[in-house]
């Protein structure tokens, strides 16, 4: 018999979690839903009085979170009560690809995800599902599976693999009109198929049932990893076009256009940029390629190894572009950065081509000037140092962060464009002109800027694909 879900807990307070149970609560007024995390400094942003500073920026959210915070969304570091309380437990937290050991800079670490399996297994006294909304490699559902049934303590517990395809900056209308919802379980048993309903009936508040897939476990958490590499190639192939219209005179948008009419190829996800950042896509992809190796498929794994390759390169590329039209010099000179966020509308910075693109100017002794509206000062610091390629007394000596645009590219030699914010296309570009060195260059990594307009003002203007 299907089970009605009144209390849900998820283990994980970031960017998936938070905005996917602000709307579940929003849609299912009668579930009460915790959201718990380790990290208190996260969860008191959560409680903010002021919802203007929930620690994730989403448009949309906050006004969710005032909406449900305190009825039935609540944000605690009480993660075994939460656990103890619910029927259904969704594990959001997060798997960064290994950083030592077996499968080192490749496999997903599932240490977090271990450590939440281990911590429900021991505090459950009644039965639970347990819900993998993490990206995991495919197989995790089983390993989970291992470490909940073999704790002695009579509980029976149902893995769900339910990946989220939510796209940071649009997260809220992804998960309030989703293209489809996808949900792996155990379809061979009773058991397994009404956990299954019961996540079902969650989602069926909102979503109409025909967008609500089921499958096996294992599709599932494969359908994943390959909706986010199919994504990321797509990318990685319109870059690599970039490069060749560069050099021919093409114009890469105009390539993009004409092959996305054709209804095969689609449209979106075809526009060329100074290469994709985020926490999924190259996290998953090489995920992909460790399973593969693992498998022994060392075709597959090269073909999906060449996205990444493919996107170091352009980040690569367009900064020894900036160094190259710089007289082959930017030592000492100042280079602004316009956005430091993976993309717009987000403040999350991981895996930022900006933070690579930084890397490389300051080998090259630039000082770097960053300007992005969302993103916190000490954010940009942290990505920088974490890649321990410079120490924290020379970043902070040669990269400043400022609360403007304007302020940013005063004085500078170069601007470049790293985040595609809406605010740098209406810029007053002829002011910045006046104010910078002369030459005064411009490197649109996202193809914002108006080619014809920048060099009417005086600009000489690089923009990735033209
Ligand atoms: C992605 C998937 O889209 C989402 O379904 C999954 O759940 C998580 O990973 P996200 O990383 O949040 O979402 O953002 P997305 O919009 O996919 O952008 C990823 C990166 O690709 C960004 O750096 C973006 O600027 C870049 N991008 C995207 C391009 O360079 N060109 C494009 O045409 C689209
Ligand atoms: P994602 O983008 O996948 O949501 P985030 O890093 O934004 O990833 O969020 C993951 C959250 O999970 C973090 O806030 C982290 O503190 C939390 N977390 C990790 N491990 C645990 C755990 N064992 N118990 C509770 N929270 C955890």
């Amino acid at each position: 018999m299907t089970k009605s879900i009144k209390n849900i807990c998820c283990i994980g307070a970031g960017y998936v979690g938070g905005p996917t149970m602000a709307v579940i609560a929003q849609k299912c007024p009668e579930i009460k839903v915790h959201v718990v995390d380790i990290n208190a400094e996260r969860v008191a942003a959560w409680n903010d009085p002021n919802v203007e500073n929930i620690p994730i920026y989403e448009p949309g959210l906050s006004d969710i979170v005032a909406e449900t915070r305190g009825k039935n969304l609540f944000f605690s570091t009480k993660v075994e009560e939460a656990i103890d309380e619910a029927d259904m437990i969704f594990i959001s937290v997060n798997t960064p690809t290994k950083t030592y050991g077996m499968g080192k800079g490749m496999a997903a670490d599932l240490k977090f995800i271990e450590l939440c399996a281990r911590q429900i297994a021991r505090v459950a006294k009644d039965d639970k599902i347990v819900v993998e909304k993490s990206t995991l490699p495919v197989r995790t559902a089983e390993a989970l599976q291992d470490i909940l049934h073999n704790t002695g303590n009579d509980v029976d517990f149902q893995i769900l693999s339910n990946p989220e395809f939510l796209a940071e900056g649009t997260a809220i209308d992804d998960l309030l009109d989703p293209d489809r919802i996808l949900i792996g379980g155990d379809i061979d048993t009773d058991k397994g198929q009404a956990a299954m309903k019961a996540l079902v009936d969650v989602y069926a508040h909102w979503v109409p049932e025909a967008q609500i897939l089921t499958t096996n476990v294992w599709s599932s958490e494969l359908s994943k990893l390959t909706a986010n590499a199919f994504l990321a190639q797509r990318i990685s192939s319109i870059n690599a076009m970039s490069e060749v219209c560069e050099r021919t005179g093409a114009n890469v948008d105009e390539v993009a256009r004409a092959i996305g009419m054709d209804s095969r190829i689609g449209s979106k996800f075809l526009k060329s940029s100074v290469g994709f950042g985020g926490s999924c896509f190259q996290k998953d992809i090489l995920n992909l390629v460790y399973i593969a190796k693992t498998l022994g498929l060392e075709e597959v794994a090269d073909y999906w190894e060449q996205v990444i390759i493919l996107n170091d390169h352009q980040k690569r590329r367009f900064a020894k572009n900036i160094v190259k039209t710089l007289y082959n010099t930017v030592s000492g000179k100042q280079i602004a950065m316009l956005g430091w966020a993976f993309k717009k509308d987000t403040n999350d910075t991981r895996e930022s081509a900006a933070i690579y693109v930084s890397d490389h100017l300051l080998n090259e002794q630039a000082d770097i000037i960053v300007y992005d509206p969302k993103v916190k000062t000490e954010q940009i610091y942290a990505d920088l140092e974490y890649l321990g390629h410079h120490s924290s007394e020379e970043i902070r000596r040669r990269v400043k962060v400022v609360s403007s645009a304007k302020e940013a590219c005063h004085n500078a030699h170069a601007i470049a464009v790293m985040t595609e914010w809406d605010e740098f296309k209406t810029l007053d570009w002829a002011d910045i002109y006046e104010k910078m060195y002369k030459p005064a260059f411009v490197f649109d990594g996202r193809r914002i800027l108006d080619q014809l307009k920048m060099e009417e003002i005086g600009f000489k203007i690089n923009i990735i694909g033209n």
